[in-house]
């Protein structure tokens, strides 16, 4: 097990690894800059203000959503065309190349109702194959416009266009895209999605619409902390964050860049400027919290502002109040605020949990912040105001308690008709002793110029070695028990469904001893377990299609934590209509 090993892990030899592995000759999107410019360190966040640079790639716009967009028109056809290309930019006043979507960070913002049709029209100006995932989207029967690389298609080579065509028919809340191909998505190619319906249990209840985007952030390109990841050098430890982001944005430090686990010694500047939400006196903000990160767990807070939780991935909740949300990557709610506090600004946080990494970074706040405004407040970059007294962390990385979140459709777990067990676990058993994550015996790698989708379409029964794909021959209950032998926390996502959540617990499950809730269970598509723990969610597979269940710490994903489940082998073979110009792009 790395279990001990990770914790006994030295700096210094980080250190050295890290500059060994940026040293390599890495392909385009690695190239730094020599530092020109000697990072100017500004005494005060409110000297930062004063100075703060445009962000050209920022739109703080699209985040609030406009009041305009009609919930209950006619179904129609919302398209976009967008260009992923390569840019160095500065978030938070440090340069870095980045994946831009349309020369935006974060990516343009999708908004549909319940009944639209989709059509996204993806051109790739990178050097590498790309896919874009709709996170959460059901797909039901377009499951090829999934946009998994290595699994519902090849990526989109580098030159090439493909258009992302499918409709949106049984669902709403809030969701959010990314790439699907290596670790991209790490690098920028990120954004909102956000489906509307008149149906929806809680309009109504609030005025205002907002976005509020968190991630994890780096200043070293993926590529190089995941070829550092794999190799023995991190002994299974995952880079940690240089930064966070609300919504692209934060301060950085610069004088702590050379602190850092990865030192850039890029140009930087000491004053980019924060998200700041503009509050009306009076009004009721729904905030649509969306973990766009690749790694860190964040608890989610607003100085004085009750939370009151009503959506969770898409999924309509009771409202319940909190002071935190606990928020795992891939995951999302939505709160509803209301701007009811003494005209001012106040904090919002975003505070990493630090007990989920296995090191420090020395030039990481992991306290991210933004500003609530409230109209008639002076404009400011800081606040005066005071975190909640509840203490932030309980020791260990764990979602909202199950318990506090009741759908507000009520659904009860249905029977189990067949129950899956996955056993997920850490291993240093390949030749270079390279920290893998397994699920039962398997490894994922993706295929290359190859989707398993495309395999299944053909009738293929036997898969790759490095695909462990669970065959569901018709459509049932499915019961999954999965058991988590590592010491870290995972947010598994499933693609195309809504799963019930029935049972979490410590330890290994015990089938007839560990308690289930079967009673209106919560629902979700992204769910994390605990640290040796087990989670037992089921789900009914009437989506055929080749669906990944996977961790959504990138780094992991990358370390092969994937299954995959081929539901309805038979309508995959007979019915599906893959078009071809996706299936060509396997032999580009
Ligand atoms: Cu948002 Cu396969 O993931």
């Amino acid at each position: 097990m790395t279990v001990l090993i990770r914790k006994v892990f030295l700096f210094g030899a980080l250190l050295v690894t890290a500059l060994q592995v940026a040293s390599v000759t890495l392909p385009n999107l690695h190239r730094r800059q020599a530092a020109t410019t000697p990072p100017v360190f500004l005494a005060s966040d409110a000297t930062a203000a004063a100075a703060a640079p445009a962000q050209p790639w920022n739109n703080p716009g699209q985040f609030h959503l406009n009041k305009n967009f009609v919930i209950n028109a006619t179904p129609t056809t919302r398209t976009y065309e967008w260009t992923i290309s390569q840019k160095t930019i500065a978030p938070d006043g440090l340069e870095r190349p980045m994946l831009l979507v349309n020369g935006m960070f974060p990516g343009p913002l999708i908004e549909a109702n319940t009944g639209d049709r989709i059509v996204v029209k993806v051109t790739n100006n990178l050097t590498n194959g790309t896919a874009i995932h709709w996170h959460g989207m059901f797909q039901n029967g377009t499951n090829w416009m999934d946009g998994s690389g290595g699994v519902t298609q090849c990526p989109i080579p580098p030159g090439q266009s493909f258009t992302y065509n499918f409709t949106v028919p049984n669902q709403w809340g809030t969701y959010w895209w990314h790439a699907h191909a290596a670790s991209q998505y790490v690098d920028g190619i990120v954004g909102p999605l956000v489906i509307h319906s008149p149906k929806e249990a809680h309009l109504g209840h609030y005025d205002e619409d907002v976005i509020v985007m968190l991630s994890d952030y780096y200043h070293t390109p993926s590529p190089t902390l995941v070829s550092w990841y794999l190799s023995p050098a991190s002994d299974g430890s995952e880079p940690v964050p240089d930064n966070g982001l609300i919504n692209g944005r934060n301060f950085f430090n610069c004088t702590l860049d050379p602190q850092a686990l990865f030192p850039t010694h890029a140009p930087c500047q000491s004053n980019a400027p924060r998200s700041v939400f503009d509050f009306q006196p009076g009004l009721r903000y729904r905030i649509r919290i969306i973990n766009a990160g690749s790694f860190a767990d964040f608890q989610f807070s607003m100085d004085n502002h009750t939370l009151s939780v009503i959506e969770a991935d898409g999924v309509d909740m009771q409202p319940v109040d909190v002071h935190r949300i606990p928020i795992h990557v891939g995951q999302r709610y939505s709160a509803i605020v209301q701007a009811n506090q003494k005209v001012d600004n106040y904090w919002i946080r975003a505070q990493m949990n630090l007990n989920c990494f296995n090191e420090e970074n020395p030039a990481l706040d992991a306290s991210v912040k933004a500003l609530v405004h409230y109209a008639g407040a002076p404009v400011s970059q800081t606040a005066k105001s005071f975190d909640w007294a509840d203490e932030a962390w309980p020791g260990r990385c764990l979602d909202l308690e199950a318990s506090m979140l009741k759908p507000f459709v009520v659904r009860d777990a249905p029977p189990a008709d067949i129950q899956v067990i996955l056993d997920m676990s850490f291993q240093k058993i390949t030749k270079k002793r390279v920290s893998l994550g397994y699920v039962n015996e398997t490894s994922w790698v993706p295929l290359k110029k190859a989707a398993t989708l495309f395999q299944a379409n053909k009738g293929n029964t036997k898969f790759a070695a490095t695909q462990f794909i669970v065959t569901l021959n018709q459509t049932q209950t499915v019961e999954l028990v999965v058991n988590n032998y590592d010491e870290g926390s995972h947010p598994f996502h499933l693609h195309g469904h809504q799963v019930y959540v029935v049972g979490e617990g410590k330890g290994r499950y015990i089938p007839g001893e560990s308690p289930l809730n079967t009673i209106n269970p919560l629902r979700r598509d992204t769910v994390t377990l605990q640290t040796f723990g087990y989670t037992v969610l089921r789900f009914v597979n009437d989506n055929p299609g080749m669906w990944p269940f996977h961790c959504h710490i990138n780094p992991h994903l990358d370390a092969g934590l994937m299954v995959q489940f081929l539901s309805l082998p038979t309508a995959v073979k007979q019915a599906f209509k893959i078009p071809a110009e996706l299936k060509k792009m396997c032999s580009a």
